[in-house]
């Protein structure tokens, strides 16, 4: 059986791949050993967002009465919560199946494994059958990283894995790692009633999000209770007992659950990778601008690559392999500059472009513009109480260069600033659009005056 295109990985860039491939008139195969959707759709951001937004209906309907509502005895049910999860899950997964099917993409379920490289044709195994291609995608994705702290490995420490099939709601939580998958449980389980307590090693939660919204997003939570403790390290894990060790001194955190939340790794093993002996850099598989990897007919896509842990990263690199795989014409290089970043916390937070801790790093000259979310009369008539920035990051000449949000609906808006950026708009261009009103969105053009 040969093809002209065999994808291995059935996440959001292995099923985008397949369907442009299949879509194109490529004869096209995809391998996945687990459901189809992978991370993202099993048990990364769709069962998350899932559970998040019933803890955000119960946060809202405790708060009712500021807006004239009662509602009384509000209350919640983890069994139901986690069973709407399954059944958004089982109910998109399902949406993959058709795609890949109306795509005519031949889907394998079962664990792929390359056995090699002869000429131009790669020959990979699963089940008891061969396959040949011309083309191979690599999307096998990234897995949880368990740190190396002494009695981590024998604790039954959660991973978000765990976290997201509670049956029971834990009395207390230690988050080892306040990064997007930390800070998004730390916002679940004390929505829910959890004592939360997060561990980060660096000085501010969330690296790599602008730093004045992630303090911002850490003074809410710690108003609402969650205890953070920055700077510090996790030294020891035994039991429920976690032992600490920040700048002044050690102590122990008690949690009758504990989350390990510091980071995912690409997974490079256990598929027949090494046949191809193709290079890898930080434990990513090296790409150039069109996926491609060193080894000629052989691409990489999503977070195998180590670059951008992000499904939508994952989707435009699958995009951008497939369209070079098509020789279309002028292909579209991949580019890394204007994808938006969002933390689906209540409220959101999320960012597009450079930050200002980038932008001073490599010493380029930039402007603030700066507003209040309470600029807004749509943001002030539906958060009581809430407050948010909007902020803009301008180069000399008002070039966009970075836009950083708190408050919701952050996670649509910084879609305007993701295009307004990947297009290299100016500051006028982007005030002159017609915003309509009254929207959140329309704290952009306040901001920029
Ligand atoms: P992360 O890299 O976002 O955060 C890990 C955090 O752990 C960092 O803040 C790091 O400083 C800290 N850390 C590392 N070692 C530590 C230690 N020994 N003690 C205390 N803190 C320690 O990784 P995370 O949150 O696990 O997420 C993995 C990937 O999944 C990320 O690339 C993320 O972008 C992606 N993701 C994206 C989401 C979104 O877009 N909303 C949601 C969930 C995950």
């Amino acid at each position: 059986m040969k093809y002209d295109v065999a994808i291995i990985g059935g996440g959001p860039a292995g099923y985008t791949a397949a369907q442009k491939a299949g879509a194109a008139g490529r004869s096209t195969i995809l391998f996945e050993k687990n459901a189809l959707g992978g991370v993202c759709l099993n048990e990364g951001c769709i069962p998350t967002k899932t559970i998040l937004y019933s803890a955000k209906m119960f946060d809202t309907a405790k708060g009712a009465v500021k807006y004239g509502v009662g509602a009384e005895n509000v209350s919640f049910d983890l069994g139901r919560i986690m069973a709407r999860k399954q059944k958004v899950v089982r109910k998109l997964t399902a949406g993959i199946r058709t795609l890949m099917s109306e795509a005519g993409v031949a889907v394998v379920q079962a664990e792929a494994r390359i056995q090699g490289r002869d000429g131009g044709t790669l020959t990979i195994a699963a089940g008891d059958e061969l396959y040949e291609a011309d083309r191979l995608i690599l999307c096998t994705g990234s897995e949880t990283f368990i740190p190396p702290i002494p009695g981590l490995e024998v604790a039954t420490c959660w991973t978000s894995r765990e976290a997201l099939m509670a049956k029971e709601m834990p009395a207390s939580l230690v988050v080892i790692g306040g990064g997007v998958i930390g800070m998004e449980f730390a916002s679940f389980f004390n929505s829910l009633g959890t004592e939360v307590s997060v561990v980060e090693m660096l000085d501010e939660i969330l690296p790599g999000m602008d730093r004045e919204a992630a303090a911002m997003l850490r003074a809410e939570y710690t108003r609402r209770g969650v205890a953070f403790h920055t700077g510090c390290r996790v030294t020891g894990v035994d039991g429920g007992l976690v032992e600490v060790a920040g700048s002044s001194g050690t102590f122990t955190l008690r949690g009758e659950k504990t989350l390990a939340s510091v980071g995912r790794r690409p997974v490079l093993r256990g598929f027949g990778l090494e046949t191809l002996g193709l290079e890898t850099k930080n434990g990513g598989v090296c790409v150039d601008a069109f996926m491609r990897t060193s080894v000629t007919g052989v691409y990489a896509c999503g977070d195998i690559t180590g670059r951008s842990m992000l499904a939508h990263t994952a989707v435009a690199e699958a995009e951008t392999a497939v369209a070079h795989i098509l020789g279309r014409r002028e292909p579209v290089a991949m580019s890394y500059h204007a994808i938006p970043a969002v933390v689906y916390t209540n409220p959101e937070i999320a960012g597009a472009g450079a930050t200002e801790e980038v932008l001073r790093e490599e010493g380029r000259p930039y402007t603030v513009r700066k507003v209040p979310m309470t600029f807004s009369g749509r943001f002030v008539a539906e958060n009581e109480m809430g407050t948010g920035m909007c902020k803009m990051l301008l180069a000399e000449d008002e070039t966009l260069l970075g836009v950083h949000l708190v408050g919701n609906p952050a996670s649509e808006l910084i879609t305007i600033a993701s295009i307004a950026i990947g297009r290299g708009m100016k500051a006028g261009e982007l005030a002159s659009c017609i915003f309509p009103h009254p929207t959140v969105s329309e704290i952009m053009k306040e901001a920029l005056g």
